[in-house]
């Protein structure tokens, strides 16, 4: 049984390799990252550390200027925490669709087997005046180099979805990475956590790929989350807390 399963896996990224075509690569304009002034907002109270929408951030908006959250819409309601921004001022290679997908490699996710999803589109309102949008990058953990990313979408993992902030009311070209952690499919206590927690650990430990180096640093972001579970898909707790990386290229 074990050794069907590895067989398998160890097949599927054979297929994977031979199957995949090449990246596209979507370039930005990186001339235009516009810091917007907020308009007035509705009185309303906050809760569980949560602060009002913060005008001043460099590198990235606060999508709750412009009735964005920081929380995805995975149903309806119900949505995970964005609880990872990659700032604009980071390594210019790393902001284009194809650069995420390859220093996602770097710091061991990868692209998901086959292209086939484990689980529903999610969207995310940025506050860049594109509204709700669909994710445009998933990716897994690749924590079994040889056997690849199936292995892991069996299994669990650590994985993250990704928005990119680029709307033209907001257009800073950010990532926000909504990630988690979980086993045999099922969300584990404390995954938003967890998840977000490994992402920022690989990538300030510093990371490489193909001759190109990298390290981030972090700074921590309380206020943009309300913390706890309200609002939040399977009811998991977390902390509010969102890491703001900015990667350099080393
Ligand atoms: C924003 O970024 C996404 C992801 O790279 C891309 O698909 C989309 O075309 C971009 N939108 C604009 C308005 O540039
Ligand atoms: C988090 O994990 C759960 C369970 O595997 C999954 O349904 C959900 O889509 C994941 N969320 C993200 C942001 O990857």
């Amino acid at each position: 049984m074990y050794s069907t399963a590895l067989f398998l896996g160890v097949l599927c990224t054979l297929s994977l390799r031979a199957l995949s075509s090449p990246v596209v690569s979507a370039d930005y304009d990186f001339s235009q990252v516009v810091l917007e002034a907020s308009p007035v907002q509705p009185q309303r109270e906050y809760e569980n550390g949560e602060l009002p929408p913060q005008d001043h951030t460099l590198g990235w908006v606060d999508p709750r200027l412009n009735g964005g959250r920081l929380l995805d819409y995975t149903t309806r309601r119900l949505g995970e925490p964005l609880n990872v921004i990659i700032s604009s001022l980071s390594d210019p290679f790393v902001l284009t669709e194809s650069g995420l997908h390859i220093y996602a490699k770097s710091i061991g996710f990868s692209e998901e087997c086959m292209g086939l999803h484990y689980g529903n589109i999610h969207e995310a309102d940025l506050g860049d005046g594109e509204g709700r949008k669909p994710e445009q990058y998933l990716a897994r953990q690749d924590y079994f180099p040889v056997w690849g990313t199936c292995w892991e979408s069996v299994r669990g993992g650590h994985h993250f979805r990704a928005w990119r902030q680029n709307g033209t009311i907001a257009n800073s070209g950010a990532w926000f990475l909504g990630c988690n952690s979980s086993k045999n499919h099922k969300i584990v206590p404390n995954g938003y956590n967890l998840g977000r927690d490994y992402l920022v650990e690989q990538a300030t430990a510093g990371s490489h790929w193909k001759g190109m180096w990298w390290q981030a640093e972090v700074e921590w972001r309380a206020g943009l989350l309300e913390r706890g579970k309200r609002g939040v898909n399977h009811g998991i707790e977390q902390d509010g807390r969102v890491a703001i990386l900015t990667v350099y290229r080393l």
